[in-house]
């Protein structure tokens, strides 16, 4: 029986503090004028000490299972889409799984940049193909306010903090993702990215004294390869998926740039009122914007059952990718009742002691003997290892010379 991919739950996070383009004219030599024509941002969020991305990350991942009315234990997987994650490693999914308390999801970080998020969305579609998920959390969610350089006007401005997720899950209804496109071009990498940081550039004194681990733009060359790859990103799966442009009910494009959106906007031949735009309240939030916009779309009702939607994206990589689905969802959902919202709180209370059980378990574990499950003595040795069987020795194989030795003489008289 074929299985479908559907958008079941959706939430988004986004930090309370907003900066405006007149806040950034007190720091960089800028204007609000600047800014709003050559950008259409008008103010931004900003994460405050403590919110992070993974704060952002679950508090949008436990909003998008309240609309779902799912239970975190249901999980088989959580994407997370960042270029700015909480650690290098740990991947910032996991920690969403321990906040989530998601015991039976595998977890992992993905980067594509601001792509993000169509290549976690086209994933998570794959494994529900597949057969191989049943639920998949997709969640893009970023705090670029922490990598970007406050003194270079060129980026500063542009970035902000936010997290947008989603719940998809299996279904037999015809519908939901029905197709992707995705694409990349290492060969423009030079032009978005963190140079410092990683395996060529580790943290030095020098990097940081460079500024080498900010996000360096080459904004021209992005905006022209944006220009060209959200149209021809959107043209390829409206095609795999059999959709024309103009059945296209809402067209929610990566928010960087007003003047990229509309370029797409124009070379497609979308109207107005086809087209979610919210950069103007949250700056680019690189794989964070679509989800985030989607969910502001969904909340604003705009989309309706079995509207065609196309959501697409670009960014450092260079990637981009889109995605053609048909809602499947009947909307407005309601509200979570009260006594399910009690029994979530009480679970997520549950999973943060289970998750302090687990460390304190780990820390006992320490000071245990070896007991053959820990595998260690409590000297921190290993317990010492069985002694590996000696190899039965093989006698020497004879070389050509001792070959030649060992055969028999052929006897005079056969040789008559
Ligand atoms: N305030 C005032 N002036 C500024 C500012 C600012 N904040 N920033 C740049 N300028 C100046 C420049 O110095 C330049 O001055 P100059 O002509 O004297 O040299 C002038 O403005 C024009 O600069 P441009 O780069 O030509 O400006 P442009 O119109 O191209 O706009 C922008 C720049 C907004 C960055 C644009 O190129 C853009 O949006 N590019 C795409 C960015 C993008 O989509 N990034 C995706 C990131 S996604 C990810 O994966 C992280």
């Amino acid at each position: 029986m074929a299985r479908y991919a559907h958008i079941c739950g959706w939430g988004m996070s986004v930090p309370e503090h907003v900066m405006t383009n007149d806040d950034w004219t007190q720091l960089v030599d800028t204007t609000d004028e600047w800014i709003r024509s050559r950008t259409g941002i008008i103010e931004r969020r900003i994460a405050a000490e403590g919110e992070t991305t993974f704060t952002l990350s679950l508090e949008a991942a436990r909003n998008a299972l309240d609309v779902d009315k799912l239970s975190p234990a249901q999980l088989d997987l959580i994407i997370v889409a960042t270029i700015t994650p909480e650690h290098l490693f740990p991947a910032t999914a996991c920690l969403v799984q321990d906040g989530l308390g998601a015991m039976n999801a595998g977890a992992f970080d993905l980067s594509a940049g601001c792509s993000g998020f169509i290549y976690a969305l086209s994933l998570a579609t794959d494994t529900i193909r597949a057969g191989s998920c049943q639920h998949v959390m997709v969640i893009g969610g970023e705090t670029l306010s922490r990598f970007i350089d406050w003194n270079d006007r060129d980026t500063c401005v542009l970035f902000g903090d936010g997290a947008g997720a989603v719940v998809v899950s299996a279904s037999e209804m015809p519908g939901g993702i029905l197709s992707s496109a995705l694409g990349s071009d290492g060969s423009g990498g030079d032009h978005l990215i963190i140079p410092a940081g990683g395996s060529k550039l580790s943290p030095s004194h020098e990097t940081v004294a460079e500024g080498l681990h900010y996000i360096r733009m080459n904004g021209r060359e992005v905006f022209r390869f944006a220009t060209r790859t959200m149209d021809k990103a959107t043209r390829l799966a409206c095609q795999k998926a059999n959709v024309s442009l103009e059945d296209v009910k809402l067209f929610v494009p990566h928010q960087a740039n007003i003047r990229i959106i509309k370029s797409a906007a124009r070379s497609l031949k979308l109207k107005n009122d086809q087209i979610a735009t919210n950069l103007d309240r949250y700056g680019n939030t690189s794989a964070a914007s679509i989800p985030i916009a989607l969910v502001e779309a969904i909340e604003a009702g705009r989309i309706h059952r079995n509207d065609y939607l196309v959501l697409v994206g670009f960014g450092a990589g260079l990637t981009w990718g889109a995605i053609v689905l048909q809602w499947g969802v009947p909307l407005p959902v309601k509200p979570a009742p009260w006594y399910l919202r009690m029994l979530r709180a009480l679970y997520y209370r549950w999973a943060r002691v289970r998750s302090w059980g687990a460390r304190q378990r780990r820390r006992a574990e320490d000071w245990l003997p070896f007991n053959g499950r820990n595998g260690y003595h409590r000297n921190g040795t290993s317990p010492a290892l069985p002694p590996v069987p000696a190899k039965p020795e093989r006698e020497a194989e004879p070389g050509p010379q001792e070959q030649e030795e060992q055969q028999e003489p052929v006897a005079e008289s056969e040789q008559q």
